[in-house]
């Protein structure tokens, strides 16, 4: 089979195709799928470029050559003896969390929890541009925020960096949930984002939100310090002072300490800093999410796509083929949804 893949770290020049690759042999909890399309997420380029070096290059049978993708859309080519629920030629989709099973690549051998049915209402390419967004906000709200979908009825939402893979999914879920959104964009994006329900949408480039906004219950921090100064301080101000209220960020630093301090005196020194943020702005809780596979919050998404409560958002599609170019389309940081993978036949 081929495969993009990189034998060392560096930028998109490092991504290279590779032919007569081994079809890998799913074990017997696996399913083995032809991807049909997958998709760009920032942390591809960030894992291309060595970030989580020393976590990731633990859990790799091989340091290189290393496939990277995470979403994924197909169909079931083989499933393993104790598979019961998938058969040949099933159309599926999820998102891999494996560091063996990268899934820009012809075929993949993915874990029976990590993949389900796809709904049929949107097409492979559509498909691949959903699961690891959907999955990092479920994620973030349901383990590590600990908030239930009712909780989140009429709440008032605040979310930085709304016209990205993140902001274009969390937009419609909170909407779903019937919470009142404000989100933050440039020009470029506000039809978009209110195209998908936003209520009310700041340009960033004219106003600075935390001058305008008070009284909200959660802030979703898509982008953090990475592209505003005391990015929490600013969020955590229009929050309402109180128990209820929630400040979650999608800028963890666990695995850039561990990068930094290694894995014995990383995990310690990341915990050391959450809990210092945590006690400064008590009663608000703070919480730092990272992805997290969920088979029940891919089942979740499965459902509110076939009722169409959430549709996917495309910036743009690319071959397979041409994944340098997606990747530098995605290093932009300013893409309109998702930066998405048709693989060729
Ligand atoms: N912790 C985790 O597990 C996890 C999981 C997924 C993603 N992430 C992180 O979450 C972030 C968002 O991911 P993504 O997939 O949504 O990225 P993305 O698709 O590349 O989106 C980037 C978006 O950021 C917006 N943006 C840029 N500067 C902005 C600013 N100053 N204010 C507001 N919006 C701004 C851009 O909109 P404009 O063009 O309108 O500026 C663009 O739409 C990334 O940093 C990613 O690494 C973390």
């Amino acid at each position: 089979m081929y495969a993009i893949t990189i034998n060392e770290y560096g930028d998109e020049s490092k991504l290279i195709k590779q032919e007569g690759i081994p079809v890998p042999e799913p074990k017997s909890n696996q399913v083995l799928i032809k991807v049909k399309a997958s998709s760009v997420n920032p942390i591809d380029l960030m894992k291309r470029e060595g970030y989580g070096k020393v976590i990731f290059e633990k859990q790799r049978k091989n340091a290189f050559p290393w496939i990277l993708g995470s979403d994924f859309s197909g169909t079931i080519e083989k499933v393993g003896s104790k598979v019961g629920n998938f058969k040949e030629g099933d159309n599926v989709w999820g998102c891999s969390s494996n560091a063996n099973s990268g899934t820009h690549s012809e075929y993949v051998c993915i874990d029976v929890d990590e993949v389900t049915h796809k709904p049929d209402v949107i097409s492979h390419l559509e498909a691949a541009s959903l699961p690891y967004v959907a999955l990092t906000t479920w994620s973030a709200l349901v383990r590590w925020a600990g908030l239930r979908p009712q909780d989140l009825k009429e709440k008032r939402v605040f979310i930085q960096g709304g016209a990205g893979g993140v902001g274009c999914f969390s937009i419609q879920l909170f909407k779903s949930l019937e919470c009142e959104v404000t989100v933050t964009c440039s020009k470029k994006n506000i039809d978009l984002v209110k195209s998908l329900g936003a209520d009310q949408v700041i340009d960033y480039n004219e106003e600075s939100f935390y001058e305008s906004l008070k009284e909200f219950d959660i802030a979703y921090d898509l982008l953090g310090d990475h592209v505003l100064e005391d990015s929490v301080d600013k969020c955590c101000s229009i929050l309402k002072l109180s128990s209820e209220s929630h400040y979650i960020t999608l800028t963890h630093p666990l695995v850039n300490t561990l990068d930094a301090k290694g894995l014995l005196l990383g995990g310690p020194h990341a915990y050391f800093l959450r809990q210092k943020q945590r006690k400064k702005y008590q009663p608000i809780n703070v919480h730092w999410s990272i992805y997290r596979p969920s088979l029940s919050g891919l089942e979740q998404l499965s459902s509110l796509v076939q009722e169409e409560s959430i549709k996917p958002v495309i910036d743009s599609v690319y071959s397979l083929n041409d994944l340098a170019a997606a990747h530098q389309k995605v290093s932009t940081g300013h893409v309109s949804g998702k930066v998405v993978l048709d693989h060729p036949e």
